[in-house]
């Protein structure tokens, strides 16, 4: 069995738009005690406080910059539920000039971000009973798009990582879930020119306390993902999921 949200404390990076605003406002739904909005800029958590009060906590998380999450870890010792939302997508071919630096910057975010904020929270979730992470990664983890590759190759790592927390958090009896949406409708979207999108944030912020719930590893919580999902299904539960030497 799984973490329900009622009664919980819950961090969410990225938390001030897109996906990472629906899950803030799916978490507040649900009954989350508290929920700690980590955001780059301070000012851009203002409107979740203004809306919901002193239930919303803004902290200063800047995935590329490891003292605010350090610190953003001092400061949200009672969390339950870390989320790690924050994510940057740069459209770019795998033969293009900058396609090597636009790799590293994706992956400082994307990966060495998630590294950063697992690192930090692990020993908190600890402390607090065990707890879950929950890392957003995306079908783009499973399936290279070429217009995209080097985001593509930021989220297959990023999925790899979540892939080793998942089993070696489990010892600590932390619960980890990866979320693999679809194009989802949201700036990001939108700036990288999806010609259609599969869901809105709140479709995968819904799902994402669901599967939480459920006690799952892997979400594809849209129209879309869900085919990519279907057909990856069989290796993740003969192969993923019991990991190698596990099974
Ligand atoms: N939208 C999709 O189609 C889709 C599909 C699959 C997976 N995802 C994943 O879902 C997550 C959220 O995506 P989204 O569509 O909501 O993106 P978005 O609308 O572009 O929002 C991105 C969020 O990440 C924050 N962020 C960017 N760089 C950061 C950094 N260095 N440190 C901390 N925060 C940072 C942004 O903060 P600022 O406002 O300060 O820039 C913003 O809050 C990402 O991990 C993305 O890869 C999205």
């Amino acid at each position: 069995m799984g973490m329900q949200a009622d009664g919980k404390v819950v961090l969410v990076t990225g938390a001030n738009r897109g996906i990472g605003l629906a899950i803030v406002e799916e978490a507040l739904r649900r009954g989350a005690k508290k929920v700690y909005a980590a955001v780059r800029r301070i000012e851009t958590a203002r409107p979740l406080v203004e809306q919901h009060g002193n239930v919303v906590v803004p902290l200063h998380v800047d995935l590329q910059q490891p003292e605010t999450i350090a610190s953003a870890a001092e400061h949200a010792s009672d969390v339950d539920i870390v989320v790690n939302n924050a994510g940057v997508l740069k459209p770019k071919s795998a033969l293009e000039a900058d396609a090597v630096d636009t790799l590293e910057f994706e992956m400082s975010v994307n990966v060495y971000g998630l590294m950063r904020v697992a690192r930090a929270f692990a020993p908190i979730l600890k402390a607090n009973g065990g707890g879950a992470l929950v890392q957003l990664n995306s079908v783009a983890s499973l399936l290279s798009f070429p217009d995209f590759a080097t985001y593509c190759a930021s989220k297959a790592a990023s999925y790899s990582i979540t892939q080793a927390l998942y089993h070696t958090l489990k010892n600590q009896q932390t619960q980890v879930l990866s979320v693999h949406p679809g194009p989802i409708a949201t700036d990001m979207a939108r700036e990288a020119g999806f010609e259609q999108t599969s869901a809105g944030p709140e479709v995968v912020a819904k799902a994402l306390f669901d599967a939480l719930a459920e006690g799952q590893f892997l979400l594809f919580p849209d129209p879309f993902a869900q085919q990519i999902g279907a057909a990856y299904e069989g290796f993740a539960h003969n192969v993923v999921i019991p990991g190698v030497g596990e099974g």
